[in-house]
């Protein structure tokens, strides 16, 4: 028998993907941007084995047995062992021999909290190892879901959408390594760690229909926004990264609001939180906070390290109820960090 076990973190994205030109292939109607945390935080664990004594293919998710007949995770093994088959390294007979797949995440499942970026980019890094693939696996990826395409690499990464209709310039690109922002902090509200409404791949469907606001964001304000907000990581300006982040969430939301029927993800605790942020920004005078949020109503908040003692303070103080026990330590010098906070 042959067994891998692989971890891979979430990202999270500041220029949102929100919409597909093609379905099967998942490719975007836009480029987006993300910062991949650091992978001890939130994270997939996935192991694949295969044995010549598997007499079918199975999957635990959670814990949970489910279907091997998602057409995503079909597609993604299906694309590995095609890469697997023309590299010549691997012999047929491994890649005939049945596969057991068992992947956990060590949090929130489909709470909008990246749990399909994580699971597909570490399936598939897990299934590469496997089978002895090597190359860009971004594009393997992202047939999974598309923004686990980002979550193969670390640092700050631009899914760029491509113009090829096979998606093979649809790729994720590193724009800087998670040691060029050592300041940089993420801090993650859990509002609700409930599985969410609509998931992203029918709201995001579901509004390519109907949304006339989703092209126009598509074909105008995305381009431009993309372009400052890569400027604003490489040159590391935190105002104009945390401006333009909340202008982009704020859009992605108008967006689902614009949609038939309509895609509400943000809660009123969701609104509370952007509204603090707001409050704490006018009193600095210049964006020291920005907040992000997902398919779902859990805050994303992104800050310097000087100022989350601030920012921790504060959100105790306005959420009391709230059970603000701190995963991960804010105070340690590293890439990204996470903490969380449930009430
Ligand atoms: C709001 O990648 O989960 O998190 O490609 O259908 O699997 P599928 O969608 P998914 O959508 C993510 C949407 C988002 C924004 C983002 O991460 O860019």
């Amino acid at each position: 028998m042959d067994l891998v076990t692989c971890t891979a973190p979430v990202n999270i994205a500041v220029i949102k993907y929100w919409g597909k030109r093609d379905e099967e292939l998942i490719l975007p109607i836009n480029d987006s941007l993300s910062a991949t945390l650091a992978s001890e935080q939130m994270h997939a664990k996935t192991t694949v084995s295969i044995s010549p004594n598997f007499t079918e293919d199975r999957i635990w998710l959670n814990g949970q047995e489910e279907a091997m007949a998602n057409p995503r995770l079909v597609n993604c093994l299906r694309e590995v062992k095609r890469r697997a088959r023309e590299s010549g390294q691997t012999p047929q007979t491994r890649l005939d021999w049945h596969i057991r797949i068992c992947s956990a995440n060590n949090f929130p499942t489909a709470a909008g909290l990246a749990s399909s970026a994580a699971g597909y980019a570490c399936l598939v890094y897990a299934l590469c190892q496997l089978y002895g693939v090597k190359g860009d696996l971004s594009e393997l990826a992202r047939q999974g879901s598309g923004s686990a395409c980002r979550s193969v690499l670390g640092g700050f990464v631009r899914w760029r959408m491509g113009s090829d209709a096979q998606g093979h310039d649809s790729l994720a690109h590193q724009v800087v390594g998670p040691e060029h922002w050592p300041d940089m902090r993420i801090i993650i509200l859990v509002a609700n760690d409930g599985q969410k409404k609509v998931p992203s791949s029918i709201g995001m469907k579901r509004s390519v229909g109907t949304s006339e606001l989703l092209k126009f964001r598509a074909e105008n304000t995305v381009p431009k926004r993309i372009e400052a907000m890569e400027k604003a990581v490489q040159d590391r300006d935190f105002a104009t990264f945390a401006a333009l982040a909340m202008k982009d969430s704020n859009e992605m939301h108008a967006t689902c609001l614009d949609t038939t029927p309509p895609c509400v993800y943000m809660s009123s605790t969701s609104h509370q939180v952007s509204d603090l942020v707001h409050k704490i920004n006018e009193h600095f005078g210049t964006p020291i906070v920005g907040y992000t949020f997902d398919a779902g109503p859990n805050a994303c908040l992104f800050l310097l390290k000087e100022h989350v003692p601030l920012l921790v303070h504060l959100v105790r103080h306005y959420f009391p109820t709230s059970d603000t026990t701190f995963k991960g330590d804010p105070f340690r010098g590293r890439d990204f960090d996470v903490e969380i906070s449930s009430g």
